[in-house]
């Protein structure tokens, strides 16, 4: 292998940086030349494809967003889509490929394989966490770090009104965000996808308990499928007239901003050794880290399994709030 591009590809994720950096570097290391693809897949297509040097990455660690810029390209869906993708990198040359972003990344990467053979390895990019084969993904600590930071503020503010928030944080398919923001942010209640029957537990919790606190935080996981934040609230101030409820949906705040060094550190191992892997042969699978260790899960494990929540956790955080 000679050539390897790199690109980003679906949501941005704070570190993706620090990947793109780690791929160039360990490139440059390993004597292999390096292309960045500019605009995820659809960059591919209208062949927005340029050689990168250890000059390109510098003095970008620290900063959020992504340098080689992101999409989620409807083109790259189309087999003629493809086709074009496929014969702009036959024109450079290029022999294999890193590409970071999440489940809609891996899956273009592996069709992509199956159709043309350029051979690929994912990492794992999205403040979502919902990738199966890693225990997080790059983004992901900063994305809650973000969320408890506003937690944080908001209390102040619930406190001072005796109010009672409900707070929406990212994850569109998956409570991975909510319950690690929402257990760090002393949550009354965790409102996610992969558990039923929330909304009846924190009434119950909220009505047996004795109000000395006269504020309450509940964090509601943006695909929790009782409902909306403001649905979920709705409910709520209904069956609780007396309460003065608000609402406030965090969005695209918890995509931005400096990586934490969490995330640096991920990002920089998982893109060196994406890099290692391409020049072993390996292809057609996602870097992560399991229990602290470097593996690879094929593309279709990664994809089609859904990466449960941690349980214990869940356990835990019912033990201390209600
Ligand atoms: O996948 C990451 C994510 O931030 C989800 O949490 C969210 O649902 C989605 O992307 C938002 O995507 P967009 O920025 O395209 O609206």
């Amino acid at each position: 292998m000679k050539r390897i591009a790199v690109f980003t590809s679906g949501g941005d994720a704070p570190g993706m940086n620090a990947c793109i950096r780690a791929v160039v570097r360990a490139c440059v290391h390993f004597n292999v030349e390096i292309y960045g693809i500019h605009g995820g897949y659809q960059g591919m297509i209208e062949n927005n494809i340029r050689p990168m040097t250890t000059n390109s990455v510098a003095n970008i660690i620290q900063y959020g967003g992504t340098i080689l810029k992101t999409a989620r390209s409807k083109d790259f869906m189309t087999p003629k889509g493809r086709k074009i993708a496929y014969d702009n990198l036959k024109h450079h040359n290029i022999d294999g490929l890193v590409c970071i972003g999440g489940n809609g990344t891996y899956t273009g990467a592996m069709t992509f394989e199956q159709e043309f053979g350029i051979p690929s390895i994912g990492c794992p990019g999205t403040i979502d966490n919902d990738l199966f084969g890693t225990d997080y993904t790059i983004g992901y600590d900063t994305a809650i770090n973000t969320a408890v930071d506003a937690i944080d503020k908001i209390r102040d503010t619930a406190d001072a009104h005796n109010r009672v928030f409900f707070i929406e944080v990212m994850g569109r398919h998956s409570g991975h965000i909510a319950l690690y923001a929402g257990i760090a942010g002393g949550a009354e209640g965790i409102f996610i996808p992969e558990k039923e029957h929330e909304f009846e537990d924190v009434c119950k919790i909220y009505e047996k308990k004795s109000r000395t606190k006269q504020f309450s935080i509940f964090v509601v996981a943006e695909g929790e499928t009782d409902g909306h934040a403001f649905d979920i609230a709705k409910r709520f101030q209904e069956k609780f007239p007396d309460t003065d409820s608000r609402v406030t949906v965090l969005g695209h705040i918890q995509r931005g901003g400096k990586p934490s060094a969490n995330d640096r550190i991920l990002a920089s191992r998982l893109g060196a050794h994406a890099v290692k892997a391409l020049l072993e042969g390996k292809r057609n699978m996602a870097v992560g880290v399991i229990n602290n260790e470097v593996s690879f899960t094929p593309f279709e494990t990664a994809i089609f399994h859904k990466k449960s929540i941690n349980e214990n956790l869940w356990i835990m955080n019912d033990i201390i709030t209600s």
